[in-house]
């Protein structure tokens, strides 16, 4: 059985103090509930706090984003070695807010977890259609091409080694999550794409739901059987709310 992640997504949010709440918090909220994996992925200033305060517990951190070299004349950017080097168990790669201003590319993507899985990294790869694409009934045509963008750099193995995540574009940030049967049957039309092509990692990988998660609809997102667990945004900048999502998923447990 599929353990349940929950991933907050900080995005450009927070400061020393505020972060070091919410992960006190977290861990406090958490530590009766262990029956999922739970991850923070910070602003990379952060790091060194998130590892400094969560070293030793059961929740993992990550980044955000990640450069597909090693090092170089990359003004702005980071390293999987740099992430490494923080401990981060987790990276997110192609986010719907990188997508669309033109920083990620599905190719690019493709590339960068391949390089994060080498550096040891677990990507969690976003794909998702816009609202346009939605109405246009074309979800499945945009996320296999943002699916198979990763499986033809790597191969359906390479999946193995990261998470999916589908986020459609219109319900993040916007208060408006899918309706859980909507999430489910993208996810087992998504697994089923991978089942055609090994069915062992069909079986095995996270395909995580994310877009206006909440406290107040996680547990039913989270009961549907191809949904294994979220990347939550909004909902992680406040912790009783985080804590919430990260308790329903643990009950999960089946
Ligand atoms: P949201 O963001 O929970 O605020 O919709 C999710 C995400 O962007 O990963």
């Amino acid at each position: 059985m599929r353990r349940k992640l929950v991933v907050a997504n900080r995005k450009m949010n927070g400061s020393l103090a505020s972060n070091k709440a919410f992960l006190e918090g977290l861990l406090a909220g958490t530590r009766d509930y262990q029956n999922a994996d739970y991850a923070v992925c910070v602003p990379h200033p952060y790091l060194f706090q998130a590892e400094a305060l969560l070293k030793g517990s059961a929740i993992a951190w990550g980044g955000q984003n990640m450069s597909r070299y090693e090092s170089g004349a990359y003004t702005g950017s980071v390293s999987p070695g740099m992430l490494t080097e923080f401990s981060c168990e987790y990276v997110i790669i192609g986010h719907s807010e990188r997508r669309q201003r033109g920083h990620d590319t599905d190719h690019s993507i493709g590339e960068r977890f391949e390089v994060a899985t080498k550096a040891g990294l677990k990507p969690i790869l976003c794909i998702g259609e816009t609202l346009d694409e939605y109405e246009d009934g074309i979800t499945d045509v945009v996320t296999i091409r943002q699916l198979n963008a990763v499986i033809n750099e790597i191969g359906v193995e390479g999946l193995a080694g990261g998470v999916v995540a589908y986020e459609p574009v219109w319900a993040i940030g916007t208060g408006k999550a899918a309706s859980p049967a909507h999430a489910q049957n993208i996810l087992s039309f998504l697994r089923g794409h991978i089942e055609m092509l090994n069915a062992d990692i069909a079986k095995n990988i996270r395909i995580l739901y994310g877009g206006s998660v909440n406290a107040g609809n996680a547990a039913e997102l989270f009961s549907m059987p191809d949904i294994d667990g979220g990347l939550v945004g909004s909902a992680s900048l406040n912790t009783a709310d985080f804590v919430a999502i990260c308790q329903a998923a643990s009950n999960d447990y089946r």
